[in-house]
Order: C-alpha cells, then structure tokens, then sequence
C-alpha cells in the first residue's frame, strides 16, 4: 500500500513554487500534518500554508539564479561585485532589509567577535551574497545552510568564486542541524520563523549547534513592516529562554536588528 507520507511530499514538490526545498522538511512538515489526523488533501495544503510560511514568504518575484550567477563570474572589480550584490540581496525580503545598515551591522558584529575562523550561517537566505561586508580572514571557512537547493548552490558557486573555504547547502535545520564545529555561528532573525513550525524550535536548534558561540538576532517590524512592540517581547522570550538554559547573551549595539552574543 501507498504511503501517505510519500503521496504528500510529491503533491507538494509537484508545485513549481515548492520543488527546490529539500525534502526532508517537507516530510517533517507533512508527517506532523497528517499525524493530526488530516486527509491527504487538506495536509497537503497545510503543508505548503507552511512551507509559505517559513520560507516562500521571504522571495519576491523571480528568483534568477542562473543569470545572477553569470552576472557575479563576470571580471567585476569590487565595488561593481558589491553593487550586485546588493541588487540581488533585494530578492530576500530579510536581507533587503538589512541592506540600508550592512556595513554597520557586520563592523559590529565583528567587533565583537574579535577574530574569526570559521562561520556558520544558520538558515541563510542570500545572506551569503553580503560576505565581501564580512571582515573574514581569507583562509577563515564559512558554512551555510538554508531549505532551498537552487539557492543554496547558487550561493556556494558564489562562495567558491571569492575563493573562500567552506561549503553552502540545503538542509532542514532542525531535523538535521549542522554538526561540524565551529567558532562561531549566525541565526539571524531566523528563530520567529522556525518557531511558526515548531513552538520548541530555538531552544532545540541553539542547543544543536557544535558552535563555541553563537550571534542570535530579531526582526524589530515584521515582514508586513509592523513592530510595535516586537522587539520588548523577543527580549523578553530570549531572556527567559538563555536563563533557563543557562546561557550568557550579551546584548550587541548591532543596527537595525535586535542581537546577541550568545555562549553557551
Ligand atoms: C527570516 S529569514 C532569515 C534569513 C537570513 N538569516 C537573514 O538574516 O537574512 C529565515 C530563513 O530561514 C529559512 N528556513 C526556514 N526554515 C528552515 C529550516 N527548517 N532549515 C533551514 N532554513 C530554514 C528560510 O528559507 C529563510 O531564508
């Protein structure tokens, strides 16, 4: 007998808008839909509702990876490669909103950190793209992971032409978190959005990831641009949350995003 398991998770790549994502979130999207009893049909759709959701929301409009591509192995000098960066960084709704405070953000991210040698950017959207703002050491590895295949290999075809160590690819997260070691690792704005799947998904992935420390951060406005209030109640949530673990967050003068340093 068919496996319903397995009928969902082809109606949902079936669909152009959902076929990049790794699989394995889609079957832990759809096992937990239809262990709530659904038929195939509304699981399906409560799949893909959250499939938006986590990931589908943040992309605006055509996603031209192929031409992108091209456009970046081009001979350009760097501040012709940091404008097309730039242009393309527009495509993620979270890093277009980063773009008016790049330079600042990161200048004060490292300063925090000091030195260092290896990164993991944990559900990276086309964070990858702001690598020339990152003030990397160029044998430092850099490591990203993010749901979409086509993104991710589009991004790590970027990694690869800057000619920086490390590797870029599609995971889920949560059911299957990066293990290698690290010294540091980014979850940037990323906990609010995997907490719509799974309410316990901060403390599980923080706890995961084989990183001596760790820079969370927060939007302060949601993606419809609304924030009243947002950033008082993610404090206070990462507060309880790193007291509870027994973390030491320290709070980061980054612009534009509420951040930690987080040890764990
Ligand atoms: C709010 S965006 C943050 C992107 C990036 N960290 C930044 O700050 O620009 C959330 C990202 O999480 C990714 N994502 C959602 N669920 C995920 C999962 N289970 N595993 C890996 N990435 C995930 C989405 O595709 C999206 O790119």
């Amino acid at each position: 007998m068919a496996d319903p398991l397995d009928d969902l998770i082809a109606a949902v790549l079936a669909a152009p808008k959902y076929a990049a994502i790794t699989p394995n979130l889609v079957r832990r999207i759809g096992a937990a839909e239809l262990a709530k009893g659904r038929v195939l049909k509304q699981a399906v759709k409560a799949t893909r509702n959250k499939l938006h959701q986590v990931g589908g929301a943040y992309l605006g409009g055509k996603m031209d990876y192929a031409g992108w591509a091209r456009r970046l192995a081009a001979g350009a000098d760097p501040a012709a490669l940091r404008a097309e960066c730039r242009a393309m960084m527009q495509a993620h709704a979270s890093t277009r909103e980063r773009l008016a405070f790049l330079e600042d953000f990161y200048a004060a991210v490292f300063a925090a950190l000091g030195p260092v040698d290896s990164l993991l950017d944990v559900a990276c959207g086309l964070n990858p793209l702001a690598l020339p703002w990152m003030p990397l050491p160029p044998d430092a590895r850099y490591y990203a992971v993010d749901i979409y295949t086509n993104m991710t290999a589009f991004c790590d075809g970027f990694r690869a032409r800057l000619g920086r160590p490390g590797r870029i690819w599609a995971a889920d997260v949560l059911g299957d978190p990066p293990d290698m070691p690290v010294d540091t690792a980014l979850v940037l704005k990323t906990l609010p959005c995997l907490e719509q799947v799974d309410k316990d998904a901060g403390r599980t992935l923080l706890r995961a990831l084989k990183a001596r420390r760790i820079v969370v951060s927060f939007p302060v406005a949601s993606l419809g641009g609304r924030g009243k209030g947002m950033a008082e109640n993610y404090a206070a949530r990462f507060a309880a949350l790193a007291a509870e673990e027994g973390w030491r967050a320290e709070r980061l003068s980054a612009p534009g995003e509420l951040t930690y340093l987080v040890m764990k």
